[in-house]
């Protein structure tokens, strides 16, 4: 910042900072003696702050200052407004609203986090042709009063009365008769800071896909897509007549549904002038919705009166992949709205209910993904930052960051090992060795007071954790307590956590460090071991979340590898190919599956539709990612356990797998300079199209699959390298590529001919092949229900289905008849 910080922080004398305050109004008048050369603006504010020059708004920020861990970090935004002075009287000014740092944040109904009222702070730089310079600033000599903008509050909505707008307000010669001077308001200037991340910014608009009327008579308006932002819209009547929107995230039995809001109103009003026509849309909330009920609306709304405004950080988009499956596609774009709902200043866990918290596991699972999508360094970062200020000021990793939990967090298993793994996506991603520099404090206090909570074998056993949380097998009551033991995800985290933080220390060159952490990284892997593996790689919790963490986190010896992935192979089918897996497994059984040879299990998984399934959501119409697999189960009612978001990124990480596997795109050195670029055809895909925009330049990989032929087109940029693993080559070619174009056409390689499924196959056969089995044990399990399966047809692996049915008591007609259309309906 310059040295120029002689404002001070001004709060009205009448706000209070309490429920259903109105928004305070400012404004100081100034005389420029000529038209500047340069005239810059800087504003921020405890609450939020919309900053006003000679009749109109200051640039195309919204909710600024963001959340920041505020009374560390205040973001200050900088806007030249050098063509808006005049030679004369100007006015700067600024409409004052609660936000985040006075209203209410968080479940408990806590309100006044950081301040127990909102202040604004504002400096305007003039500097003239001559060289002089002057600067106007938010002082006691600024006057305030109240307008148009009523209660205002992030999850509850806003209230405008466009009767109370002082017209000409923020204009020169407005007569001010009845405003107040405001009052000094103390708060740590060297808290100021330039902005890390980009703002948040109204980024899309979207026109209604429905206006219609519920049974109840309602009038509701469908965006057709869940968003976080507002509604804007444009309307004529009479004065006085007032217009509530309420908004909601789904519809059940034909009315909106707000149950998945739980206590936010998400409500907005607008009272109208009357005479010509009158456009508004809320400037001090953001609502996570589809729908909006309209009320009160005069006349007939029309499709062109009223636009969905989509608000969130105004990030770069880097990564795209299209496949000829339309419901991977929209399994895709759920993924990619469910983030950007989700990053409107800091990362949350969700943009509708009262919480829209900077969850820290909710980031980890998906870090990567949104790393692929968007470049998130200045969001991330800018968040990473506040983590290891609070860190250090609270002796521990918050389980949200901005802290505003009521009670300390204790370590957690990816919560706050955050600390450590996002750095290291980043890293990853963008391949800067900067991040991990930045980070490394903050990592290394967190890998160090685990180390601290270990027991003498070396086990993290003690202590909560939130396991594999949301595991569907879990009681709808109790998220963390899933089926995966939470001691065992805990320390498969923590192997994972040891090994990047000894990789990280070996890069920065703190080689003694290193040396310690590389110790405490074979110790706490080999405490593992020796507590839940069996020697030939069976674990004793036998679930796919404790498979997937062993198999990904490197714990397991090659021999152990292998037979760790046929036991998972076999738990996701006898669970159906149905979900089984939470927050801490889901991101990691499709590649835990795939890197040990079950390519086919993981699309057989990844294409399932039947609740609970990554697709089960796309066939219920969502376009976000549910928090809960059955968020809306399948009757179309709303899971009633209190904690049913419909956009949640967490479960979206799949498709960091489906970037890899199905784009084919991996970094082999941090950054991409050098990638391997492997797509895996499967499940009956016919294409891919994925484009990336790395660091060093665009990627594009496009791979079509047609009457035996493979096509792969690649671009990478100029000063990279590939490693190419060209799909379904006869010799499983692998070829080198550096920058440039480069395409390959060539016949698939051919499959040694099976004879199609049928009653005459063996069960050895059926069992073989992972989609057939899934297609004959769905069947059987619908005739007998609870008579058990297992994924390798045991004893009676050599005999046909046919002779196997002659012992099944009463096995009809029927059964045989679904059997073989079920076998022949088989990938084969
Ligand atoms: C949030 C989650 C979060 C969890 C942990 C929930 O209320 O929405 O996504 O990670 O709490 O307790």
């Amino acid at each position: 910042m310059p040295e120029t910080r002689s404002a001070r922080f001004v709060s009205p004398p009448f706000v209070q900072g309490t429920v259903g305050e109105r928004a305070a109004y400012l404004r100081k008048e100034f005389v420029a003696p000529s038209v500047p050369r340069r005239a810059i603006l800087r504003s921020t504010a405890v609450g939020l702050i919309e900053p006003h020059l000679n009749g109109s708004v200051v640039g195309d920020e919204v909710l600024a200052p963001g959340w920041t861990s505020y009374r560390h970090r205040l973001i200050v935004s900088t806007h030249d407004v050098t063509d808006k002075i005049t030679a004369g009287a100007n006015v700067v000014g600024a409409v004052l609203g609660e936000g985040w740092a006075v209203g209410r944040l968080g479940w408990e109904d806590r309100r006044n986090h950081y301040s127990d009222r909102p202040a604004a702070w504002f400096e305007l730089e003039l500097e003239y042709a001559d060289g002089t310079r002057d600067i106007v600033i938010s002082d006691p000599s600024t006057t305030a009063s109240i307008g148009g903008v009523g209660a205002n509050s992030i999850y509850d909505g806003e209230r405008y009365d466009a009767r109370e707008e002082p017209d000409g307000w923020d204009s020169p010669g407005f007569v001010d008769d009845g405003w107040v001077p405001v009052e000094a308001f103390d708060w740590p200037l060297d808290a100021l800071a330039e902005p890390i991340a980009p703002p948040i910014r109204r980024i899309e608009e979207l026109a209604p896909t429905q206006v219609l009327r519920t049974p109840s008579g309602k009038l509701v308006v469908d965006f057709g897509q869940n968003i976080s932002g507002w509604v804007r819209f444009t309307v004529h009547g009479e004065t006085g007549s007032t217009i509530t929107l309420r908004h909601a995230e789904v519809m059940v039995d034909g009315e909106i549904e707000v149950e998945t809001l739980r206590t936010a109103a998400a409500m907005d009003q607008y009272v109208l002038r009357g005479g010509a026509p009158e456009t508004w849309e809320p400037r001090f909330t953001f609502h996570g919705f589809r729908y909006v009920e309209v009320e009160g609306w005069p006349g007939e709304l029309t499709d062109d009166a009223i636009r969905a405004v989509v608000v969130h950080s105004d990030m770069t988009r880097t990564g795209w992949l299209t496949t000829s499956n339309p419901q991977l596609n929209q399994l895709h774009s759920n993924a990619v709205w469910s983030m950007r709902d989700n990053f409107v200043g800091i990362p949350t866990d969700c943009p509708q209910r009262d919480e829209r918290l900077g969850w820290t596991g909710d980031i980890n699972a998906f870090a990567p993904t949104a790393a692929f999508l968007y470049d998130v360094r200045g969001v991330l970062g800018s968040w990473l930052k506040d983590l290891a200020i609070e860190q250090q000021e609270k002796g521990f990793v918050p389980w949200v960051v901005p802290d505003v939990l009521s009670t300390p967090s204790s370590p957690t298993a990816l919560w706050s090992d955050v600390a450590v793994s996002l750095p290291w996506a980043l890293y990853r991603e963008y391949g800067d060795e900067k991040i991990l520099e930045d980070a490394y404090e903050s990592m290394s206090t967190f890998i160090r007071q685990v180390a601290d909570l270990l027991d003498d074998d070396g086990l993290w056993s003690t202590g909560f954790q939130y396991g594999d949380w949301l595991d569907p097998d879990a009681a709808d009551d109790n998220p963390a307590g899933g089926k995966t033991d939470r001691h065992l995800v805990a320390g498969a985290y923590l192997c994972r956590t040891t090994r990047e933080m000894a990789d990280t220390a070996l890069i920065l060159g703190h080689d003694d460090d290193a040396a310690e952490f590389e110790a405490l990284a074979a110790k706490v892997c080999d405490a593992f071991r020796r507590e839940y593996v069996s020697p030939n790689g069976r674990l004793v919790n036998e679930t796919a979340t404790a498979y997937a963490l062993a198999i990904c986190f490197g714990i397991l010896d090659e021999t152990q590898l292998q037979h760790a992935g046929d036991r998972l192979a076999a738990v996701v089918a006898q669970a159906g190919y149905r979900i089984s897996t939470g927050f801490a497994g889901t991101p990691l059984v499709t590649d835990a599956l795939t890197s040990t040879g079950h390519l086919d299990e993981a699309y057989l998984l990844l294409l399932e539709t039947k609740a609970p399934s990554f697709l089960y959501p796309v066939t219920m119409g969502a376009t976000t990612i549910w928090e809960r697999w059955d968020s809306v189960r399948p009757d179309g009612t709303i899971n009633p356990s209190g904690m049913t978001s419909l956009n949640h990124y967490a479960l979206g990480a799949v498709v960091d797998w489906m970037h890899r596997t199905i784009g084919g795109l991996g970094a082999i050195t941090p950054g991409y300079r050098r990638m391997r670029i492997a797509p895996q055809p499967g499940g009956n895909l016919a294409f891919a199209d994925l484009t990336h925009l790395t660091v060093h330049g665009e990627v594009r990989i496009a791979w079509r699959l047609e009457g035996g032929q493979v096509s792969l087109d690649v671009a990478i940029p100029e000063c990279t390298t590939a490693e190419v693993a060209l799909p379904l080559h006869p010799d499983s070619a692998l070829v080198e590529i550096g920058g440039g174009e480069h395409s390959w056409q060539y016949n698939v390689a051919q499959v040694a001919e099976r004879a199609p499924l049928s009653l005459d196959s063996t069960l050895r056969e059926v069992s073989d092949d992972p989609a057939g089995w899934h297609r004959f044990t769905e069947v059987f399990a619908r005739h007998y229900p609870g008579v058990p399966l297992d994924g390798k047809a045991p004893e009676a692996a050599g005999m046909s289905i046919r002779t196997m049915l002659d012992y099944v008591p009463g096995a009809s007609a029927q059964l045989r008849d679904e059997l073989q259309s079920a076998l022949e309906g088989s990938s084969r």
